[in-house]
């Protein structure tokens, strides 16, 4: 038996990284997974790599007025769904003297408003017993480095998440924060890691951390459908740490 057998699950921003590993599990684990993203052609790779199970459906969390067109598509193509995973996100790091409007609003729009919004719309279409799970980060509670804005904007969505626990308990939607540490991901060339870089980083973001490596998608993963099925029936509000123990040092 798969743990999401019968399931219908959202993952935004499920064309790379840990979006893309957790929409690869919840289809072998038997859900039929609607991935977003912005830039089409690795929202078609995305699904062309994982193959049967998942569909892809285009769009800008950022943009308020779509969110409505995903849960116009949502309903038409499944009626209903039981997981919405809000994972898309963005991150610039900068000093907080050189952090400009426009990277601020960014981060904001797409890590914070976009997650309140996105979740506001797909209520409605939600199975009473669903499970709602933001993707926040360890720099949302650890201090790092040049992370202000990024930390404050991911800060946001866990009170979203306690809040939302408790308005929704009538319907028994579940709501949990997912929190990574650093996670081998395409998101460290948008951070500007070069191909010839990357080995050396990987290899001291490992030594920094307790368990001794960088997390990769598949750990973000394993702890996602966690929150998602059964196993995790009787859990909500919670912040889950997937950081191999960094947030400890
Ligand atoms: N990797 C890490 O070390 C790490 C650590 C802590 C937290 N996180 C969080 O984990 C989540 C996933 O990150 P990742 O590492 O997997 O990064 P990633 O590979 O860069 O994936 C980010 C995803 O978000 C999508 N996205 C970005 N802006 C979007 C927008 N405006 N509308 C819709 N989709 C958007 C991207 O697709 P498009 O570009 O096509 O839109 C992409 O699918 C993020 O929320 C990130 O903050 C990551």
């Amino acid at each position: 038996m798969q743990a999401l057998t019968g399931k219908i699950a959202v993952i935004t921003g499920g064309n790379s990284g840990i979006g893309k590993a957790t929409a690869q599990l919840f289809a072998q684990q038997g859900a039929k997974v609607a991935i977003t993203g912005r830039r089409q052609d690795v929202l078609d790779a995305a699904v062309a790599e994982i193959g049967s199970g998942v569909v892809g459906i285009q769009g800008d969390s950022a943009d308020i007025a779509q969110h409505t067109r995903l849960v116009r598509e949502i309903r038409q193509r499944f009626g209903e769904l039981d997981i919405f995973v809000a994972n898309a996100g963005v991150i610039k790091l900068a000093p907080s003297d050189k952090v400009t409007v426009e990277d601020y609003d960014h981060q904001f729009d797409v890590n914070t408003r976009g997650v309140f919004f996105g979740v506001q719309a797909i209520l409605p279409l939600m199975r009473d017993g669903g499970s709602i799970i933001l993707v926040s980060s360890i720099a949302a509670t650890k201090t790092l480095d040049n992370h202000a804005v990024y930390a404050g904007s991911k800060a946001a969505i866990g009170a979203f998440a306690r809040a939302w626990a408790l308005e929704l308990k009538a319907r028994k939607i579940r709501v949990n924060v997912l929190s990574p540490g650093p996670v081998e991901t395409p998101i460290l060339d948008k951070l500007g890691v070069t191909a010839k870089e990357r080995p050396d980083f990987v290899k001291a973001m490992g030594d920094m951390i307790p368990l001794g490596r960088m997390g990769l998608p598949a750990d973000l993963a394993s702890a996602a459908l966690f929150l998602a099925c059964d196993a995790g029936s009787f859990i909500t509000g919670i912040e889950l740490t997937v950081d191999g123990g960094m947030s400890l040092t």
